[in-house]
């Protein structure tokens, strides 16, 4: 082909390209690293390049699957380090702080003074989201994590009449289960998901009291007390009901688990919603939330937000920094924040919405929220790092899924070690 006709074909071909592609390339592009790659979490991820495309910018997805999102952590780590930031990133609660120390990440005041998002957002959401008095990130959800999800018909058919209040409950309809021959608890043996386990059962054998002055206090007798000595001694207990082929499991594998009935039960965040709301399955009916058992009352929390980063030189174009400010809008806009909490299974982080449209489990969790925050039991997660920074909670980790894996673990050592793991840590 010569000159000529090459550049005759590149015409043609241009002329067959829709005009909004050209226009989505010329406007400017954004880069979103984050963990939502299980099938009902991508679905409501999907709702987000959507919008940002409606508004003629090109979605650049970077998901790097693994539930919790360490692996995005080491992804976005090596990123920076390389010079090569995406715009945005799915990092939360203090971690915020501590990227925007290193000057990595650009603030979106203008977004937020033209969107009023100091009058939308509760003071605790939005001094999380600034580095000294500046918006580096956006919230994008709240995700309840002290939830037990229920299969119904796997509990009729091993004779249980109703789900789990106390923890005696709780073992006592898992053996029942096991008697009609279903996995009592779904539960995948990865460090996040074993700790998320764990903050369950300290906030159930110790109260929201407890939780705050073990992970947030950091407080030495709390750590090392009977009291958490009792909290590994359920632990493990409640192991021994646990899914037996569930060793290093995604959580979705294992909610899959549940909604088919071969498993009964699965401890999680209500991000476990979404596996059942693209399954179909409606809350109240084909399943049941309740709160973990004995942490009725209290809440542990965890907001999903999207930091933004000072782009790459080779990047940092007026369009590109453009489709980010878009991005940062676009997340708290009612239009978003409703399809995507109810795809999600998380609830708005803005709190001027119609919950009406949300099903009973999205209900029950923002009516919980502010009951919890009323009575002074709203707390940050830690095992979702909310509640202490990375190198502290990877130690709680290292201590409570070692202590899962092994069938002889001493509950009184294992308190010892978390409080040793934390301090040096810190
Ligand atoms: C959490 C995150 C949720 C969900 C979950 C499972 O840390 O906040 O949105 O993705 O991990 O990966």
């Amino acid at each position: 082909m010569n000159a000529i006709n090459r550049l005759a074909a590149v015409i043609s071909l241009a002329t067959l390209f829709p005009l909004a592609a050209h226009a989505a390339d010329a406007k400017g592009n954004v880069e979103v690293v984050h963990w939502w790659t299980s099938g009902g979490e991508a679905k409501a991820v999907g709702v987000l390049k959507q919008l940002v495309e409606k508004d003629g910018y090109t979605w650049q997805d970077s998901a790097v699957a693994g539930g919790g999102g360490a692996a995005a952590m080491t992804v976005l780590k090596t990123r920076a380090v390389s010079g090569n930031p995406p715009s945005a990133a799915q990092i939360k609660g203090p971690d915020i702080q501590e990227w925007a120390s290193l000057g990595l990440l650009t603030n979106v005041d203008a977004v937020a003074k033209a969107n009023n998002w100091d009058k939308l957002l509760s003071k605790t959401v939005s001094d999380t989201m600034k580095f000294e008095g500046h918006y580096v990130a956006v919230p994008v959800n709240i995700h309840r994590v002290n939830w037990l999800w229920v299969n119904p018909e796997a509990f009729k058919k091993a004779g249980i009449a109703k789900a789990p209040t106390t923890l005696e409950e709780l073992y006592a309809a898992g053996d029942k289960l096991k008697a009609a021959g279903i996995i009592p608890i779904a539960h995948g043996g990865q460090p996040w998901q074993d700790s998320t386990v764990f903050e369950d059962m300290v906030l159930s054998v110790m109260g929201a009291d407890g939780f705050k002055k073990a992970f947030i206090d950091q407080d030495e007798a709390t750590l090392t007390g009977a009291e958490m000595t009792k909290v590994f001694t359920e632990l493990k207990k409640l192991k021994t009901y646990m899914d037996p082929d569930g060793a290093g499991q995604d959580w979705n594998l294992e909610a899959a688990k549940v909604i088919s009935g071969k498993a009964g039960m699965q401890i999680m965040g209500d991000w476990a919603k979404s596996e059942w709301s693209a399954a179909g399955k409606k809350a109240g009916s084909d399943y049941e939330c309740v709160p973990f058992p004995g942490t009725q009352g209290s809440y542990t929390y965890n907001i999903d937000s999207l930091a933004m980063f000072k782009l790459a030189k080779k990047n940092d174009t007026p369009g590109n920094n453009a489709a980010r400010d878009d991005l940062a809008k676009v997340v708290l806009e009612p239009e978003f924040q409703y399809v995507f909490n109810q795809n999600k299974g998380s609830i708005p982080v803005r709190n001027d919405l119609d919950m009406t449209k949300f099903d009973s489990c999205g209900q029950a969790s923002a009516k919980d929220f502010a009951d919890a925050d009323k009575a002074g039991k709203l707390e940050p997660s830690m095992a979702h790092n909310m509640a202490t920074s990375l190198a502290v909670q990877g130690a709680i980790f290292d201590v409570v899924t070692n202590f899962m894996s092994d069938k002889n673990a001493d509950p009184a050592k294992a308190a010892k070690q978390l409080y040793a793991g934390i301090s040096s840590a810190k």
